[in-house]
């Protein structure tokens, strides 16, 4: 790590008070000089860091942007490997970038803000900066493609888990994989293949995950369906790393998180109006079962098993 990197990690773990250009210098063995120079690099680089002449240097409060360092420090050792990007298309779209050139899972890349986010079904996923935290972790699991299934499910569970965790939010999960506070969309999540065709094994998995985090300026079609964790507190970089850890665990063997994947549930119990494929109905989700299936009744008495598509809540049932 940089003297920068240790710098702003000694200011993230003490964000209640001022630490001053001498406490720095002697902690890092460096001169003040080189403190203050650091200090000046952070600034350039986008963080806030409030300075005063008796006390010191202390980050702003709601200066909440991500640092390899400090996402590292809350990693309890990981070599994980780290990108921070201020704008990126898509992490995703970077994470296969990557993954073509050669590098190999895990490893993270994180941004600010995305150009063109993506979401699911070929939607677009609107990620402003200051509003939401915008990853992608490339997973290598080294599996056959069917044993990869539950990793939608999994990852659900870990970012609800983590969420509440770190800020103590409840969120439900909407099958599949969309989280919900307070009945509006709160994250979305992207789970991607990247596959070898001749061994049919499955190369590596990248799961986006953009979090809205504040309440941003949203597209009017989308104010009555997304909502935001509404944090007044820097979470980003701690979120991140409990997602990431979370994730690293992920063993397609160990199919217990469905458990807790139905106990967190949303949708189970509703009205639903289900897509999938050409077919479309109206009925109650009953249940979800170990495949991550979701199990519809139809108003026409038929029973539904849903592995793919879309069941939208009907409000109000
Ligand atoms: C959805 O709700 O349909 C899924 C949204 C997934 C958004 C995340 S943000 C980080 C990653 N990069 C993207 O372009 N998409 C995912």
């Amino acid at each position: 790590m940089t003297l920068k990197d240790h710098i702003l990690a000694a200011l993230e773990a003490n964000r209640q008070s001022a630490l001053s250009g001498q406490a720095l210098a002697e902690q890092f063995a460096v001169s003040r000089n080189a403190v203050w120079k650091a200090v000046n690099a952070l600034k350039a680089e986008g963080y806030d860091i409030e300075s005063t002449q008796n006390k010191g240097y202390r980050l702003a409060p709601d200066c909440d942007r991500f640092s390899e360092a400090v996402i590292r420090a809350n990693l309890n050792g990981s070599a994980l490997p780290i990108a921070v990007f201020d704008t990126v298309d898509s992490t995703s779209n970077e994470v296969k970038r990557r993954l073509a050139a050669g590098e190999r899972g895990p490893f993270l890349v994180v941004a600010e803000q995305q150009s063109a986010g993506r979401g699911r079904l070929g939607r677009s996923f609107f990620s402003p900066v200051g509003a939401g935290l915008y990853m992608t972790i490339a997973l290598a699991p080294g599996m056959a493609v069917e044993g990869a299934l539950g990793v939608t499910a999994y990852a659900a569970v870990c970012v609800s888990d983590a969420i509440e965790r770190v800020t103590g939010r409840k969120t439900q999960i909407k099958w599949v994989n969309d989280l919900f506070l307070d009945g509006k969309k709160i994250c979305g999540i992207l789970t991607e293949a990247v596959t070898d065709f001749e061994s049919g094994t499955l190369e590596a998995l990248a799961v986006g995950i953009g979090i809205n985090l504040r309440p941003s300026a949203v597209p009017e079609d989308l104010r009555d369906i997304v909502g935001s964790l509404n944090c007044d507190e820097p979470v980003k970089n701690r979120l991140t790393a409990a997602i990431a850890e979370g994730m690293m665990n992920y063993s397609p063997e160990d199919t217990g998180y469905y458990a807790e994947y139905r106990r967190r549930s949303w949708t189970i119990g509703k009205r639903v109006r289900c897509a999938q494929g050409e077919q479309h109905f109206i009925g109650r989700a009953v249940a979800i079962d170990d495949h991550g299936a979701l199990i519809v009744e139809a108003e026409d008495g038929q029973t539904h098993v849903l592995r793919s598509g879309e069941a939208k809540i009907i409000p109000g049932e």
